[in-house]
């Protein structure tokens, strides 16, 4: 395919929600970790706002047994409405429905924990043949610009799949997909290789996949041939690895602050940079937080 032979807006995102978040229990026993607040919105709010700020208009969450609660959140609440209206409480009512506004959204189960390429392959029936968005909730992306935007218009302007990419030290490789990768004029990068979570000592560069994708439907054909990779599961990376040697791939370098709030500190740390930013609730955090960290040193 050359640069400019297909021009397709991406209108739909494929998010892979049925882990189990073994890292948060007891928290995660009876709630989906993806419902966990930031500040006061639950972090797969966050994502659907990123998203819809791209120009995504549907989602497909892949969830698996006791995620209900994510499907619940953006429904709308008859009787919680009902209650706030009648007490006027006119602000935490459109908070209420506002998620309601956000995402035309459909679920299918991934009926086995068989890896990430396996979680995106259970969306096949309802992607079909359009390219598509994949964004990972447990990484929250701050930023003046929805992250996944400029993902989106790489892919407008090359046709070709797009993954976000960002710089890691030497000893953080072994925790990310991995790219070989050459920069662009346009400043995003030309991606040849990639291998998922690598020894520091193989891995091609520090450049390491975020979790937001932009992908073509050809990866479905792809993720059916993948055998299972690291720790025996079913890699996303694995499948991209061989499109990019296929068709050639695009990284896009993050612009704005990542959060991983798949491990319990980039969690706690997300809250308080998310929190910093509220005015609702800022100031008064940063000052606690300077006499704390004030009191720990004296
Ligand atoms: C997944 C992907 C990995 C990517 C990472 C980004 O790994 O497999 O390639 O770099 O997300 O967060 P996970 O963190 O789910 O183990």
């Amino acid at each position: 395919m050359t640069e400019t032979a297909k021009m397709c807006t991406v209108r739909l995102a494929v998010i892979p929600a049925a882990g189990l978040g073994t890292r948060f229990l007891p928290a995660t026993k009876s709630i989906p970790k993806e419902m966990f607040p930031i500040v006061k919105r639950p972090a797969i709010q966050v994502i659907a706002e990123e998203a819809q700020g791209s120009g995504i208009t549907d989602f497909v969450m892949v969830t698996g047994r006791t995620k209900g609660a994510i499907l619940d959140h953006f429904d709308r609440a008859p009787e919680l409405e009902a209650v706030l209206e009648r007490d006027g409480k006119v602000d935490v009512l459109s908070a209420v429905i506002e998620p309601t506004h956000l995402m035309n959204m459909t679920s299918t189960r991934q009926h086995q924990a068989l890896g990430l390429g396996h979680a995106v392959l259970a969306a096949r029936p309802i992607v079909g043949d359009r390219p598509f968005a994949v964004m990972l909730p447990d990484d929250l992306v701050q930023g003046e610009q929805p992250y996944l935007r400029a993902l989106i218009d790489a892919h407008e302007a090359t046709g070709k799949g797009v993954v976000g990419i960002m710089e890691v030290r030497p000893d953080e490789v072994s925790s990310y997909g991995i790219v070989q990768a050459t920069e662009r004029a346009d400043g995003n990068y030309d991606i040849s290789d990639m291998v998922e979570k690598p020894d520091p000592a193989d891995a091609p560069s520090r450049l390491a996949i975020v979790g937001r994708y932009v992908l073509p439907s050809r990866v479905f054909e792809l993720l059916e041939q993948t055998t299972p990779g690291k720790g025996g599961e079913i890699q996303l990376t694995d499948a991209l690895c061989a499109l990019a040697k296929e068709e050639g791939m695009i990284g896009v370098p993050l612009s704005g602050v990542r959060h991983d709030t798949g491990n319990v500190e980039g969690y706690i740390t997300a809250n308080v940079a998310y929190a910093l930013n509220d005015p609702s609730v800022g100031p008064g955090l940063k000052q606690r937080l300077q006499q704390m960290l004030g009191d720990e040193d004296s």
